[in-house]
């Protein structure tokens, strides 16, 4: 077992994911140690559950995930997260609508697009179908991917978690994020993706996201209640697929987004990917000047 007064050992969070309370139960396990792969034992790929992750350490103080963490902790959150999603790839259908007319109202049919989490590859086509053929999607799921080349032949495609997004400085004229801060659930997170897109795209360039807000509906208000205390952000929920995923406030949108000007701001009811109604934005915006 680890040192879990060692930089490099954080321990799991006292409550963590329900597989791992049901594993420990079973095996009886002792508490954890992320980084000793022998502690682990058989519920190990539970244990790298993002929940169960995120808590430790913030709970130990450090950054939450992809801030500080080293390159073996992620190597334990990314997988976990591509898992489902490569699990799902095959079932799940998205439907936040492509505004094409508020893409063609400020970019150009040249303009270079990453689709950043493009899935299945559903807004690409439409984009290809709208005039913009200069287009790249990412997505760090290989089966998601591999749905998207199976009808998009020609189509540039990169599996990639958004770290380090594979494309230089200032390359990019429009980044879409459709449906992806809504998987990425963490403060921190979302953080560190929109600092990278930042990097990519060219200085002015357009942020085009749609994701969803917070619902009033006791269903959500329930899950939002139930796990505020375990994930330290009200909206961040888990669902009954062993997933975490978040619902936005409106401010921490423009918090986030702070660094872009807005040019075009629309909520919507969305169906979600489990076909239920969820409150959503859309919300087109432009790179403002770095402070000297
Ligand atoms: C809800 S789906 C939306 C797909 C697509 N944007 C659409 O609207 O049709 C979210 C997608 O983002 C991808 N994704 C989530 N987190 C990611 C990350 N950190 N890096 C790359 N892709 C990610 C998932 O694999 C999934 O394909």
């Amino acid at each position: 077992m680890g040192d879990p007064e060692q930089p490099n050992y954080f321990r799991l969070a006292d409550r963590p994911c329900r597989s791992c309370r049901a594993a420990r139960r079973t095996l009886n396990n002792p508490p954890q140690y992320a980084s000793d792969p022998k502690s682990a034992g058989s519920c190990r790929a539970h244990c790298s559950h993002l929940a169960c992750v995120a808590v430790a350490e913030s709970r130990k103080g450090g950054s939450s995930l992809g801030g500080n963490l080293g390159p073996m902790d992620r190597s334990r959150i990314i997988p976990a997260q591509v898992r489902y999603w490569d699990s799902v790839a095959d079932e799940k259908r998205f439907s936040h609508p492509l505004r094409i007319a508020w893409l063609t109202r400020h970019a150009g049919p040249r303009a270079r697009i990453l689709d950043f989490g493009c899935g299945h590859g559903r807004t690409l086509a439409e984009l290809l179908r709208g005039g913009y053929k200069n287009v790249i999607g990412i997505d760090f799921s290989f089966r998601m991917l591999k749905c998207c080349r199976s009808h998009l032949p020609d189509v540039r495609l990169v599996q990639n978690d958004g770290q380090t997004i594979p494309l230089q400085k200032h390359s990019v004229d429009l980044v879409l994020l459709f449906a992806v801060l809504t998987c990425i659930p963490l403060d921190e997170e979302q953080r560190d993706l929109l600092r990278e897109i930042s990097r990519v795209l060219r200085p002015a360039g357009l942020l085009f996201i749609s994701d969803l807000l917070l619902n009033r509906d006791l269903r959500n208000l329930e899950r939002y209640d139930r796990y505020a205390g375990e994930y330290g952000t009200y909206g961040i929920f888990e669902l009954p697929e062993d997933v975490v995923v978040r619902h936005h406030r409106k401010e921490w949108i423009e918090e986030l987004t702070g660094s872009f000007g807005q040019l075009e701001f629309k909520p919507f009811e969305v169906r979600t990917m489990n076909s239920n109604k969820s409150a959503a934005f859309q919300y087109l915006c432009r790179a403002l000047p770095s402070p000297k």
